[in-house]
């Protein structure tokens, strides 16, 4: 099974073949992802609010994603592994985000980080990066990060002036290094703009279809909550239902003696 590389991945754009990208938090998520094919397997710092139940990604630590990404390597032998640097690490001088960036590689295994946002800091902190070797997936739009500057998870990008910024920023972090990039929360339009003017691949995640390629979270693909996804979480499953009616079919055939019948023990 080839791994998938940074070149393969700007090679996919230049042939106009669509990119696959998916999160997972563990091994047998990982192991499943892999199993399908998907391009890029990303620990997101979404990671705080699908698995360790917080209101939002701010509190997640360095500590919790190496944690978790140490556990999805070991499931992931195909995929482009990439982790989200996440709140705090990336926020205090370039000497600790090159540390932060450099456990993720060294300590988690991961090929490449993905830091939130644009401007001249973030420009700073790409190119020291790369400077470095390590590689960067950049991410503009809906930076969940900012979530009380943007006053909620909100639609990013709406007006005229906003979109320009936008794909000012692009540029400026695709010139600075970045080998791809995640457009979250935009008009369908602005990322169809934005995408022919860049070498590297975009990824959209409710930005439309004109991305090179498309990232979903997978428990909001999967169905795996019972909490209400955004509208541009596409359900392919619902295995909260589904793992609701099994668990509850168990609590039931205990409580009647029905499990374990005698093909499930030892005699
Ligand atoms: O944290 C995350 O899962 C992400 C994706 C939504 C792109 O950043």
């Amino acid at each position: 099974m080839a791994e998938i590389t940074i070149p393969a991945l700007i090679r996919k754009k230049r042939e106009g073949r669509k990119i696959s990208m998916l999160t997972a938090y563990d091994y047998p998520t990982a192991c499943l992802l892999d199993a399908a094919e998907i391009d890029i397997i990303l620990v997101g710092d979404s990671l705080g609010m699908v698995v360790l139940g917080y209101e939002n990604t701010l509190p997640v630590s360095m500590q919790e994603m190496l944690h978790h990404v140490r556990a999805v390597r070991r499931g992931c032998k195909r995929a482009l592994l990439v982790a989200d640097m996440p709140f705090m690490s990336y926020h205090s001088g370039v000497e600790d985000t090159i540390r932060n960036a450099g456990s993720f590689i060294k300590e988690g295994g991961c090929a490449a980080v993905k830091l939130e946002g644009g401007g001249e800091r973030i420009v700073k902190l790409v190119r020291a990066l790369s400077e470095v070797g390590i590689a960067v997936m950049g991410h503009l739009g809906l930076t969940p990060q900012s979530v009380h500057r943007m006053g909620g998870f909100r639609v990013q990008a709406k007006t005229s002036p906003a979109a320009d910024l936008l794909i000012e920023q692009a540029l400026q972090l695709e010139k600075a290094g970045i080998f791809a990039l995640v457009l979250e929360g935009i008009p369908a339009h602005v990322a169809a703009r934005l995408t022919p003017q860049l070498d590297i691949p975009t990824l959209g995640i409710g930005a439309g279809n004109a991305c090179d390629g498309q990232v979903l979270v997978t428990h909001d693909m999967l169905g795996l909550l019972d909490t209400p996804a955004p509208k541009f979480a596409k359900r392919y499953a619902n295995l909260w239902e589904e793992s609701l009616q099994a668990v509850r079919r168990f609590k039931q055939e205990v409580q009647t003696g029905d499990f374990p019948s005698r093909q499930y023990w030892y005699s």
